[in-house]
């Protein structure tokens, strides 16, 4: 039989785990004495010297205690490759001072003897975390054999424990490296946006400060309806967002004063079309965003455009911007006309509630619209 202080480290050396933190101390241990440390425990001394003395000659360090309290007083100073314990030994018994050791040291084998020939109790222990149950009497070259096993399996056992540890360590680092990417590409996304915007602001002074007020408003309405912090995100870039088809149509349609043609108007309602193909690049990665925007002329009562969605059909994104959109196109300075107060505002709002607007996101804005 190999000595076991090779066999522990050839056990050790199976699982790569000579780098692993409590693997290297279980084996330095080995290394650094170059016998594997025992702790005797029994409450008769004349067995632990017995014990001692046995094994000692079989390459192995042994340090004897009496008790259970002067044996994890032995533990806390110093490491031992193995503990062997009598079950009986008075105030702190053998399955104490082995669930002090588990508490937080799984390197260390425990090896449980007794004179009590109990089944029920070996399984006891070994549910606790014992290594291997001895019945006295026992033949010293028996017991030896048993603790070179036992240091043996617990050395493969926290092996396994440490490359699961380490596993899991790997792939938590793989999630933060893929969750630091994915951060990435939604910082960078939104700055593709910012840059749509400052493009729609180059455009026309007007809508950039209706975007922006639209943006807010719908903030404010999205929050008095509850929603949580990922939705608010949305609804503001769908505000910032919701013309910015506008960069598509013609100068002289988006600055005209006058009454539209109805050709111009025809034009000037391919505006959420048009949003949709400029955003398409952030299509994959906010389907709800350019939804938003494809919607936002949709009614309640199926009357509006692109598609002629009805009710719940329209994203509530886009039911929430046609209701800030609506209030910031009455309280703005128009070409054609002056800004007219919120009262006004929230008379025409409430009038279009169930016909052009979702009722529901009409009595949020009501509930907040003074706060404009
Ligand atoms: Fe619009
Ligand atoms: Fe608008």
């Amino acid at each position: 039989m190999a000595p076991v202080g090779m066999a522990a480290i050839d056990a050790l050396a199976t699982t790569e785990p000579w780098f692993a933190t409590g693997i290297l101390d279980a084996a330095s241990r080995v290394i650094e004495s170059g016998k594997p440390r025992i702790l005797a425990v029994d409450n008769d001394p004349v067995i632990v010297e017995v014990v001692k003395h046995a094994l000692s000659q079989e390459s192995f360090e042994v340090q004897c205690e009496t008790s259970g309290r002067s044996a994890l007083d032995a533990l806390a100073r110093d490491s031992y490759d193995c503990v062997l314990c009598d079950l009986r030994l008075g105030a702190l018994s053998g399955l104490d001072v082995l669930r002090e050791i588990r508490k937080n040291d799984q390197s260390t084998s425990v090896v449980l003897f007794s004179g009590l020939r109990d089944q029920q109790v070996a399984v006891e222990a070994m549910k606790e975390g014992a290594d291997d149950f001895v019945s006295k009497p026992f033949r010293l070259d028996q017991l030896r054999e048993r603790v070179e096993t036992a240091i043996a399996r617990r050395a493969n056992f926290y092996s396994l424990l440490e490359s699961e540890r380490r596993l899991t360590e790997a792939v938590r680092s793989a999630n933060e490296a893929c969750l630091a990417r994915e951060r990435d590409l939604h910082a960078l996304a939104i700055r593709s946006i910012r840059s749509l915007v400052l493009s729609l602001e180059a455009k026309d002074q007007y809508t950039k400060d209706h975007s922006i007020k639209v943006a807010l408003a719908s903030v404010r309405i999205a929050k008095a309806l509850g929603m949580n912090d990922d939705q608010v995100r949305l609804i503001r870039l769908a505000g910032l967002l919701h013309d910015v088809g506008k960069i598509g149509v013609r100068e002289a349609v988006l600055h005209k004063a006058g009454k539209l043609t109805e050709e111009e108007q025809e034009h000037m309602r391919q505006h959420p079309l048009i949003g949709v193909r400029i955003l398409i690049p952030l299509a994959q990665r906010f389907p709800d965003l350019v939804a938003a925007v494809r919607h936002e002329h949709e009614r309640w009562d199926g009357l509006g455009y692109p598609d002629g969605l009805r009710g719940e059909q329209i994203p509530l994104a886009s039911r929430i911007i046609a209701v800030a959109d609506c209030h910031d196109a009455i309280t703005s300075n128009r070409p054609y006309r002056a800004a007219q107060g919120t009262d006004v505002s929230m008379r025409e709002i409430s009038a279009g509630s169930g016909t052009q607007f979702d009722p529901r996101v009409v009595n949020a804005y009501l509930s907040i619209a003074t706060e404009l």
